[in-house]
């Protein structure tokens, strides 16, 4: 009886969230200190078995009701190895990654189980960063109605990247990150669903189309400065266009009162710049901070309400 595991990080969009679903560059990066994992088991059972203890989840795949992410993520892999027949397994999945906040938990429990599985059954080609992403990105599409794709490249690449959605491929480029950046990571405790806020977010595009088509491009522009300022080691140019996107998502409507609260509790403190990360209207903050800088800016975010902060080092 062999077991394979796999595991898939967290995840923070840095610059350009929304605004990458409208085809503008976006970057996001792992954050690898939360995690997702799977394991595959083979069984003695008839079937494939589904568990997810965190989530107190224990059922059996041929009883998975439609539209279930996990479930969904085995049939993927399934079909793509087209195995003659179904293997009896146990699949077992895990994670420290907080839910609907912002952080890819979703993408990044899809990932592991769709690595895992690939690799307990031997299939090499379906293992590939490119091909975990890929399947990952179908899993998406059920959570979240229209991806942009960059949650399942970050968590299935495990890099950070500057990311295009385009057709027929999308542009994926890793960042060279010459100065490690230090992230506090935020959670406002209020869970945010991303299906809901990017459908509400196209539904006023589709109303203001040319102030929203604007404010994309700013973000976009942002986005792109945020890149070279990264790869030049530039933390406080990095830091003032983390301001200057925040503004722009204020305008698209995603910011919400406790993410500004915590935003300027991090500014206030010494952070070298804050912004809302994913989706918005709830879910996590992020703050570019010193080493030197990073306590005291922790200790503000608790202070103003945070329900969690987690350190993220991006290298
Ligand atoms: O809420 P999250 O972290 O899954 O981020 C969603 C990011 C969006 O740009 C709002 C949507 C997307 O698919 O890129």
């Amino acid at each position: 009886m062999s077991a394979t595991e796999a595991s898939a990080p967290g995840k923070i969009i840095l610059f350009g969230e929304h605004a990458v679903v409208y085809g503008r560059p976006a970057l996001a990066a792992p954050v690898t200190e939360v995690r997702a994992s799977a394991i595959v088991e083979d069984s003695l059972a008839s079937g494939i078995r589904l568990k997810a203890p965190d989530l107190r989840r224990d059922y059996w795949m041929r009883e998975a009701k439609e539209g279930d992410p996990f479930a969904r993520a085995v049939q993927l892999v399934l079909d793509a190895a087209k195995l003659l027949s179904t293997p009896d397994l146990t699949i077992t999945v895990q994670s420290t990654i907080p839910i609907a906040s912002g952080l890819g938990s979703g993408a990044a429990m899809a990932a592991a189980v769709i690595r895992a599985l690939a690799s307990h059954l031997g299939n090499v080609q379906l293992a590939t960063d490119e091909q975990v992403s890929a399947l990952t990105y179908q899993v998406e599409q059920l959570l979240h109605g229209t991806p942009s794709g960059i949650d399942n490249t970050v968590v299935s690449f495990e890099r950070p990247v500057y990311f295009v959605r385009r057709q027929p491929q999308n542009v994926i480029e890793t960042l060279s990150v010459p100065e490690p950046l230090r992230f506090l990571v935020a959670d406002t405790g209020k869970a945010s669903p991303t299906k809901l806020v990017v459908g509400d977010v196209r539904h006023r595009w589709k109303a203001e189309r040319e102030r929203f088509e604007r404010l994309f491009d700013s973000c976009g522009r942002v986005a792109m400065a945020a890149r070279r300022a990264i790869e030049q080691g530039d933390t406080a140019r990095l830091g003032s266009l983390m301001v200057e996107n925040q503004a722009y998502l204020r305008e698209l409507t995603v910011s919400s009162a406790s993410l500004e609260t915590l935003i300027a509790a991090a500014k206030d403190a010494g952070a070298l710049g804050a912004k809302l990360s994913g989706a918005g209207r709830g879910g996590n903050m992020i703050a570019l901070v010193t080493e030197s800088g990073e306590e005291a800016v922790r200790r503000a975010l608790y202070t103003a309400g945070a329900q969690n902060v987690l350190s993220s080092i991006v290298t």
